[in-house]
């Protein structure tokens, strides 16, 4: 006899010999195998939201220390790396600009970092040294050097991102007319005339860079304005020069196509949209050739197209975009890139880095989303720094002092897991007295429950409007009242929440407010998939489309605070804008459903509209294919939304019979104990049976099965009686067949997931069938799911397995007793003597 054999026969003999109870537990260690699927995993993996450990964290705002360390880690200098000064100094100097010794300006050929060859630095990119103090002050001086202007068409936020850029990299900007609105062109060329002419007056040397609207973003300082025009670009000349943005057709009119000069590469044509220049010789331009001109376009067209001219004024236009990137038709052509913390959009086709990018035509939605991160908006370091610029700090104050918040909450259609929806409002960390409600609801179905909150908790708010279903109001119409009622109630936040978007982070309110922008919405995506509440693109008809970040945000693997096309379902409005009359938003627009129909309007009026993942904020449910006819539905949710299903009904525990080593308990030989669904799960599967009714009588004549004819029968209801068949295979397959694998080694199912024919509920009862005599199972292994509780819901009851005299009596609720089927465990239904026992029983594998 080997020794393996001498410890099977110990084994044999030690199972004859011990005598097994009820409540014995012998733990058995396996090791470990792959587990295909486990629950429990929050679907955002990693970032998934944990509660702030402090509170100013709470606030989403960093701990103190951790701040001071964002301003070190941004000071000028920290990023660039040691080179070779004399090959970044510049040394054509002709227009006479004070640039000492200027370090590196801009990506050139050439001129990269010699470190990993790509351009380096927080400006102008091309930075491959540690800057000095003394660098510093040139900078300054440089950045006087180069006049912004654009002509002022009313305060917007595409102007104020404009301006900001110009703050980032130190520019000095001016904004010329009354900033009222619209400006008609000739008025323009008027306005451009005269500011030039008083530049040119005081600061000759003076570079004056024009931008025609507020649609545009500088992407990098103004060093790279002064090499760019300095530097020889095309034929001769020399390089004092204008240099004026390319567009790729010719306009306004197109029959001058042909006098432009043919290129082989580049954009031939004019854009006056953007251009740049010596002041006193665009003032000289002005005054020496302008001759009553309707536009800027036409004067510089008329200019470019007469030969001498051209060459008198050394007038060029930017074909390969070194400069100006004129979006409108170049997708394709760009990619986003960082230098260390510094973004920049490459041009790939003609391999420069332009400076000036402009949403031109219909490239605003592409601008927006590369404005997220130019201008030091976002970096992969310090993630989102543009979020931290005017935010509402609320941390310090009373709770009787924070912002009125009027919460809007719309349900417009059965929706699952409502209750939970409901859950995540009330745990909302924000003072009640300060909210407002607003609720819409929509539907019948849902009528009780809503009221029955609204009746618990509605009056905990500082005031409540509810609009019941039987008003018939519609969407549209009541979105667009919680407005008025927004700025009646004197709130200075809306905050209009679907019932599908769950607000699972108790700071999500918070959040949003200290957010502080005009629109905001909480990232929510569903949980595995990359369907959201935002856009990321629009196409040309203003449907959805991808953006080429849209998974990373979806994903969280890029947090911050985007501007985007669209959001839904969940987002905040300050009064604000709720209170400007040209742009308050309405949910009205043709056909559009009221979300879509919003934001179409916010961007006709140039509104920007943000969403936020800079901290989980929760998740979306999917109300694709709710069944209200079944009773307590959401067990049915289980393919919809298999994250929600599992938070309401998979035992806490169970994925800890899947780690390694996991401890699992084997009442009686070979009969296993897992933790699988939640106590909820059992109530509802009792009341969704007893809802049903349809009890067999336990007589051997059974119609339901194949031969009619049962050996073992019992008052039970079958799966598929219930419409429950393929959840429960997909239970089987999803946290049965997991746990089976840890326990049965060597049998898994490479045939397939599990199968089952004989899936029931058991009634057990003193007077109806109160035990199942002995018998054996058409299963390979059989899963008995104990619904309600011994000794207090039913007296009696258990399992008996009658070869080892061993018996489970102390059933756990929502746990799965596991056991071999046919031969070794032969087992009985022990006698309920008082009240109903009921059990889920499954033959798996017959
Ligand atoms: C889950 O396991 C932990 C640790 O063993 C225990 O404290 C907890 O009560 C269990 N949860 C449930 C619902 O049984
Ligand atoms: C599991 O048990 C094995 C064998 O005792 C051991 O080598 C391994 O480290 C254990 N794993 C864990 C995660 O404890
Ligand atoms: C079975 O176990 C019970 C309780 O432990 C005991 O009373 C009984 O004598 C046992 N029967 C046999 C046949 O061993």
């Amino acid at each position: 006899m080997n020794f393996g054999m001498l410890i099977l026969a110990l084994l044999a003999a030690c199972v004859h010999g011990i005598e097994f109870s009820g409540s014995y537990s012998v733990v058995v260690t396996r090791p470990p195998i792959e587990i295909k699927e486990v629950a429990h995993i929050p679907p955002w993996g990693i970032g998934y939201y944990i509660p702030p450990k402090s509170t100013r964290m709470e606030s989403g705002l960093p701990p103190e220390e951790e701040e001071e360390e964002l301003k070190a880690k941004n000071e000028d200098g920290e990023y660039y790396v040691d080179a070779r000064e004399q090959d970044l100094v510049v040394e054509d100097v002709r227009v006479g600009f004070d640039r000492g010794e200027e370090v590196g300006v801009g990506v050139q050929p050439g001129m990269l970092c010699v470190e990993d060859e790509r351009p380096m630095g927080e400006d102008g990119i091309n930075y491959c040294r540690r800057l000095t103090d003394e660098d510093k002050k040139r900078m300054e001086r440089m950045s006087k050097n180069v006049v912004v202007l654009t002509v002022g068409s009313g305060e917007s936020d595409a102007q104020t991102r404009l301006l900001r850029s110009a703050q980032v990299f130190q520019y000095t900007i001016q904004v010329l007319g009354d900033n009222q609105g619209p400006v008609a062109d000739d008025l323009k060329l008027k306005l451009v005339q005269e500011a030039v002419a008083g530049v040119a007056k005081d600061h000759p040397d003076r570079l004056v860079l024009y931008l025609d609207g507020p649609d545009a973003i500088l992407a990098a300082g103004p060093l790279r304005v002064v090499e760019e025009v300095t530097r020889d670009h095309e034929g001769p000349g020399g390089p004092v020069r204008v240099l004026l943005s390319a567009d790729g057709v010719c306009w306004p009119d197109k029959s001058l196509a042909a006098k432009f000069p043919k290129l082989k590469v580049g954009r031939r044509f004019i854009d006056s949209g953007a251009f740049v220049g010596p002041a006193e010789h665009l003032h000289r331009i002005f005054t020496e050739s302008a001759q009553g001109e309707k536009s800027l376009q036409e004067l510089f067209t008329k200019l470019y197209l007469k030969d001498a001219v051209r060459k008198k004024y050394n007038i060029a236009i930017d074909h390969t975009n070194t400069l100006f990137q004129n979006l409108h038709g170049a997708t394709g052509e760009l990619e986003l890139k960082f230098a260390g913390k510094e973004g920049y959009l490459q041009n790939t086709v003609y391999t420069t880095v332009p400076l000036v990018i402009r949403g031109n035509r219909n490239s605003k939605v592409m601008l927006n989303s590369y404005a997220n991160y130019l201008a030091r908006a976002w970096n992969p370091v310090d993630g989102c720094r543009e979020c931290w610029e005017n935010m509402l700090p609320i941390e310090s104050l009373e709770a009787s002092q924070f912002p009125v918040v009027t919460l809007a909450i719309f349900i417009p259609k059965p929706t699952p897991f409502l209750e939970e929806f409901f859950v995540k409002i009330t745990a909302q960390k924000y003072p009640k007295e300060r909210i407002h409600l607003y609720i819409h609801n929509m539907e019948e179905f849902h009528a009780p429950m809503v009221t029955e909150w609204v009746d618990s908790t509605g009056r905990l708010y500082k005031s409540l409007k509810y609009i019941t279903h039987d008003a018939g109001a519609k969407e549209w119409h009541t979105k667009n009242k919680a407005i008025v009622h927004t700025l009646e109630t004197g709130s200075d936040f809306l905050l209009v929440v679907d019932s599908m978007a769950h607000l699972d982070n108790p700071f999500a309110i918070k959040l949003l407010v200290e957010q502080n922008r005009k629109v905001v919405a909480p990232m929510l995506a569903r949980p595995y998939k990359p369907w959201s509440n935002f856009w990321g693109a629009l196409t040309s008809d203003g449907f959805y489309a991808r953006s080429a970040d849209y998974v990373e945000i979806v994903q969280n693997e890029k947090r911050g605070l985007w501007n985007v096309p669209f959001v839904g379902n969940a987002y905040m409005i300050s009064s604000k804008l709720l209170a400007d009359k040209q742009r308050v938003p309405s949910f009205i627009n043709k056909l559009l459903e009221p979300d879509m129909a919003m934001c179409a309007n916010l961007r006709e009026k140039g509104v920007f509209i943000h969403v936020t993942n800079r901290l989980d904020m929760g998740h979306l449910v999917s109300a694709d294919n709710f069944v209200t006819k079944h009773f307590r539905p959401e067990m049915w949710q289980l393919f919809e939304n298999r994250w929600d299903w599992e938070a309401r009904y998979l035992h806490e525990n169970y994925s800890s019979s899947l780690v390694e080593n996991a401890t699992i308990a084997m009442p009686c030989p070979d009969v296993y104990w897992f933790p699988l669904f939640k106590e909820r799960y059992a109530q509802d599967m009792i009341d969704v049976n007893e809802n049903f009714g349809g009890w067999s009588d336990g007589s051997h004549y059974d119609k339901r099965l194949e031969g009619g004819y049962e050996t073992v029968p019992t008052v039970d209801i079958h799966m598929n009686q219930i419409e429950y068949r393929y959840e429960w295979l997909e239970i089987l397959r999803a946290y049965v067949q997991p746990l089976q694998l840890r326990v049965f080694e060597g049998y898994n199912n490479d045939v397939g997931p599990p199968q089952a024919l004989m899936a029931f509920t058991v009634r057990y009862k003193p007077d109806e069938q109160p035990l199942l005599r002995p018998h054996h199972d058409t299963s390979t292994y059989t899963i008995n799911v104990a619904l309600n509780r011994p000794g207090i819901d039913f007296q009696g009851g258990g399992c008996r397995f009658v070869r080892y005299n061993c018996s489970v009596l102390d059933t756990r609720v929502g746990w799965v007793l596991m056991h071999p089927g046919r031969l070794t465990h032969l087992h009985e239904g022990l006698r309920v003597t008082e009240g109903t026992r009921y059990i889920v029983v499954t033959f798996v594998d017959p």
